[in-house]
């Protein structure tokens, strides 16, 4: 059983494809749908496909949701928090400086698992009142503090004394079970609040664009480690309780509540400077500290790269980045204490591969990227939580092939993240990126392969649409503009029109607001120097084009290389309408043409038998690209279970693909790929090929990314 677009998957997949991480999925798997991706790229054992009905039909209704009232917001938040690791709960007390808009004698806020003890407001300059009722609206994880008298317009302090459970959940404030170096069973305690749980931690205003400065203090054991956003003020002896220090953390700027975060717990570190002033440490469980040291390195390349790219300094004092023994997601971008699961952190020297090392890469490279774009700028509601996640997405390769050109990241992305959205997004029962979202219930359905990885697949072809020295323009000035404070998808667009001059929220929205992607259909035909390609578009559907229905439009960048350059394009247009011819100059008769150079295009093509044909010498010869190749190569898997000539399918499939990988795993991909129906099951075999194309590739020129598990089964199930 698989349920939700690879995010929810049974225990009995994740068991098979995860040999080096036991602990990781004995737990509830909630947001780690792309740890899970990577462990699918790296394991061929999967036979199942995922598709969305099970999913939709197992949706609860739509619950009513109103945001918050206006009446009452907060400037400052002033928090302490006791934790105590042997019962599992806390005391907290809250003292925030808030601002009343309009007269008022209730203050609504969210509230979850938390008993208030008592509250009050004291006006600025005047007499405290004390709050007479709270009245908890568990369903919307609401609290309605009542006042006897009208709390007037202007400034005070508003008290709340609270306790909570850390709760065994990892969701708000949390315990973390672990196991020192001597075996001994102990806990920590963690926050995981992202996207509705900070409530579950203090009162609070926890919507993403209201945000507030923290002023955070922790009082706990003192031989345990206390972290939070901030450095550290001063640590004192607690007056109450000698074996307690009192931990007291810089104020914070302005920030949401989704990224606040504490830990309290046994650590190790190793610390450096990034060259931009920054000081970075790595926190690893006792006596691991080495395995923090790829973290590091990563980090300090990664930091400078983003203040470069953005023209925008990282704007905290430091960052500490941690692996947390239970943790839900693959990690959390909290603003200068990014949380992590252990396997997306640490690197034993000596036994890691490299592909966890590219993974670590990719999981820093992301969340690093986020301080920037989510922490610094945030959305401003949930519904444009695809943008958050799909930049990051994307740009943590452009990030990792800057520190790590080697790794040749993006031929990683191309086969894991591009074609994977194809795939999913092929299927009826797909959704767009973009998906309006209320209840707090309804914002973990769209942490899913459609907002990360074709998010990031069409922020990927935007930026080659635009080219980098406009993006970085366009993406300077958003962060300038909307620095701590919110910003909606289309301010974005917006800066980036302003910076290219093109059409952007226009192209865009063809992508973010409908869902799939279209089949771009090429002919060509030479006249005298020049060849004129007939370009069309259609909505590509995984189970076939679909009769009587509207068809849907896109606004297509394409881009088109030749022979001559085969690295180089030769001819960018955008097509926003169903049909087009292109002239490109100068392109002799022998001379091939290729469509999506890179294979940045979000979209399939089905050249004619001519073209493909003379696509052949380039494929067999390598001077296509890898990419262009594996681009190649899965849209004709893709097409293939789409013709209804199978034989005439088969036979010019097997010259094109012979020519790509190894011919005779072809002939057994193809003969088992031809005598089977399943979608599914071709749809595995094309990753299987594509993933043996760039085994094949990077074989003999550096380590393997894909080296430890590709190919294996697939042999089982052909021979
Ligand atoms: N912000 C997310 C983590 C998250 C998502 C927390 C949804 C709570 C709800 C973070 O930036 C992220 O995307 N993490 C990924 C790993 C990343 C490398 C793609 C994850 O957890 O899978
Ligand atoms: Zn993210």
């Amino acid at each position: 059983m698989l349920l939700v677009l690879g995010r929810r998957v049974s225990l009995s997949f994740v068991k098979r494809v995860n040999p080096q991480d036991p602990v990781l999925f004995s737990k509830p798997i909630l947001l780690n749908f792309r740890t899970n991706i990577f462990r699918v790229i790296h394991s061929s054992t999967v036979f199942a496909s995922v598709t969305r009905s099970n999913y939709t039909d197992t949706m609860p209704e739509r619950r009513p949701f109103v945001r918050l009232p206006t009446d009452v917001y907060p400037v400052n938040y002033g928090l302490s928090l006791k934790p105590d690791l042997i019962d599992f709960t806390f005391e907290g007390k809250l003292e925030a400086i808030v601002e009343v808009t309009l007269a008022t004698n209730q203050i609504v806020m969210n509230c979850a698992d938390i008993d208030i003890i008592t509250a009050s407001f004291v006006p600025e300059g005047a007499e405290e009142i004390n709050a007479t009722g709270f009245n908890y609206q568990n369903e919307d994880e609401k609290v309605t503090l009542s006042f006897p008298s009208a709390l007037q317009k202007g400034s005070g302090t508003l008290k709340i004394d609270f306790v909570g459970e850390l709760n065994d959940k990892m969701k708000g404030f949390y315990r973390s079970k672990y196991a020192n170096p001597s075996g001994e069973i102990r806990y920590a305690a963690v926050t995981q609040f992202e996207a509705t749980d900070a409530r579950r931690a203090f009162p609070c205003w926890d919507e993403p664009a209201i945000k507030a400065t923290f002023d955070i203090s922790l009082i706990v054991p003192k031989d345990r480690v206390a972290l939070s956003n901030m450095n550290v003020l001063d640590r004192k002896p607690y007056p109450e309780d000698d074996s307690l220090v009192e931990v007291k953390f810089a104020t914070t700027p302005i920030m949401s509540t989704y990224l606040v975060a504490f830990v309290i717990g046994e650590y190790d570190f190793v610390e450096a400077q990034s060259s931009d002033g920054v000081t970075v440490r790595v926190y690893t469980p006792t006596g691991k500290a080495e395995q923090g040291k790829f973290a590091l390195e990563v980090a300090v390349k990664t930091l400078p790269f983003y203040k470069d790219y953005f023209s925008v300094p990282y704007p905290l004092p430091k960052i500490d980045l941690i692996a947390i023994a239970d943790f839900a997601a693959g990690a959390m971008e909290n603003w200068g204490l990014v949380t992590y699961r252990e396997t997306a952190l640490l690197i034993d020297p000596r036994n890691s591969c490299s592909s966890s090392r590219q993974w670590v890469a990719l999981v820093v490279g992301h969340e690093l990227a986020h301080q920037w774009f989510g922490n610094l700028v945030t959305m401003e509601w949930w519904t444009h939580l695809w943008l958050n996640e799909g930049f990051a997405s994307w740009i943590e390769y452009l990030c990792v092939d800057h520190c790590f050109p080697e790794y040749d990241i993006w031929t990683q992305f191309v086969s894991a993240d591009y074609t994977r959205a194809l795939d999913l997004d092929a299927l009826d029962n797909s959704h767009p990126i973009e998906v309006n979202v209320g209840h707090p219930s309804e914002v973990d359905e769209i942490f899913d392969a459609i907002s990360y990885s074709k998010g990031a697949s069409v922020i990927r072809m935007l930026h080659n649409y635009i080219g980098d020295e406009d993006f970085r323009k366009g993406m300077h000035s958003y962060l300038l503009k909307f620095q701590h404070k919110n910003a909606a998808t289309e301010d974005l667009w917006d800066c980036l029109e302003q910076a290219s001059g093109k059409p952007i929220a226009q192209v865009m929205s063809s992508w973010t607001k409908q869902m799939g992607f279209p089949i771009i259909v090429v002919n060509q035909e030479q006249q005298g120097d020049d060849r004129i390609l007939k370009i069309s578009q259609k909505k590509f559907c995984a189970s076939g084009p679909h009769e009587g229905e509207d068809c849907p439009n896109w606004m297509v960048p394409v881009s088109i290389c030749t022979s001559e350059d085969p690295g180089c394009t030769k001819l960018k247009v955008l097509l926003d309408s169903p049909e087009t011819t292109i002239t490109i100059n100068n392109v002799s008769p022998d001379q091939w043409v290729k469509i999506n150079p890179g294979t940045v295009g979000f979209y399939r093509i089905q050249y004619s038998s001519a073209m493909l044909e003379s696509l052949l010498p380039g494929v067999r010869d390598l001077t296509l690209l890898p990419v262009d190749r594996l681009g190649l190569q899965n849209d004709l898997f893709s097409l293939l279970h789409k013709q209804a000539d199978m034989q005439e399918e088969k036979n010019r499939i097997e010259r094109v693909l012979g020519a790509i990988s190894a011919p005779d795993l072809i002939q057994k991909v193809l003969t088992f790929a031809l005598s089977v129906t399943s979608l599914a099951v071709i749809s595995d075999l094309h990753n299987v090929c594509c993933h043996e194309d760039v085994k094949d590739e990077t074989n003999a020129a550096r380590e393997l990314p894909l080296h430890c598990s590709v190919g294996l089964p697939f042999y089982a199930v052909v021979s």
